[in-house]
């Protein structure tokens, strides 16, 4: 198998991390993977915010639980098409008000990716640029996840301006990034009748 190959399979979604933070440049071929993703009409509309200071770290995971610990039934409207997938609101929940749960998994670096409102595909720009940040990380054996919840920080638009975050721009995800503690997660297995082919 081609090394690029291997590199998509071989990430995982990691949640744990060494204290030790990553290197600069580490941080900046990373960044440079995720300015060459794909964007419609060729926007690149996209902003990463690097958070290295984990005090920051700590106070979007806890403006996140806050959030998370009230929701019980229902996923505000605006965040899946099917409101209920599986009891998930229900596990938002339960993490919302666990001691135990940080959002970005105690990682020492956290990238938020955020997309201009008014761009031709905002959300869909900032996804490329997220998978990018994952292999680009992989890559490099540096653990990552992609932090969808983080979305549950930025209910409280004051950390939006908080995070030096343009005005007009949505942030959408967080990569949660550092040195794996654990590399022994295995894949979830794939389902794999999801194709068919026009010949
Ligand atoms: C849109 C999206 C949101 C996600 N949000 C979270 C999250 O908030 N917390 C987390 O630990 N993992 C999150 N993940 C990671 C998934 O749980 C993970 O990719 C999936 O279980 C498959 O495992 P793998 O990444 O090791 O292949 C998210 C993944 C995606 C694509």
């Amino acid at each position: 198998m081609n090394k690029i190959l291997e590199n998509i399979k071989n990430r995982r979604s990691i949640r744990r991390y060494v204290e030790d933070q990553i290197k600069d440049e580490e941080l900046d071929m990373i960044i440079e993977a995720a300015i060459y993703a794909p964007t419609g009409n060729n926007d690149q509309a996209w902003h990463f915010t690097i958070i290295q200071n984990k005090e920051m770290i700590d106070y979007l995971n806890v403006e996140a639980k806050k959030i998370m610990a009230n929701i019980t039934e229902n996923l505000p409207d605006d965040w899946f098409s099917i409101n209920e997938i599986n009891g998930t609101a229900k596990k938002v929940g339960i993490m919302g008000r666990s001691e135990r749960i940080h959002i970005f998994h105690h990682a020492p670096t956290v990238i938020i990716i955020s997309g201009k409102k008014d761009a031709t595909s905002p959300l869909p720009d900032c996804c490329a640029a997220t998978q990018n940040i994952l292999l680009a990380a992989e890559s490099l054996d540096i653990g990552s996840c992609w932090i969808g919840i983080a979305r549950c920080s930025f209910e409280n638009q004051d950390n939006i301006k908080k995070l030096g975050i343009p005005e007009g721009y949505k942030p959408y995800y967080a990569v949660s990034l550092g040195y794996k503690a654990s590399n022994k997660n295995k894949a979830p297995k794939r389902n794999r009748d999801v194709v068919n082919n026009i010949k």
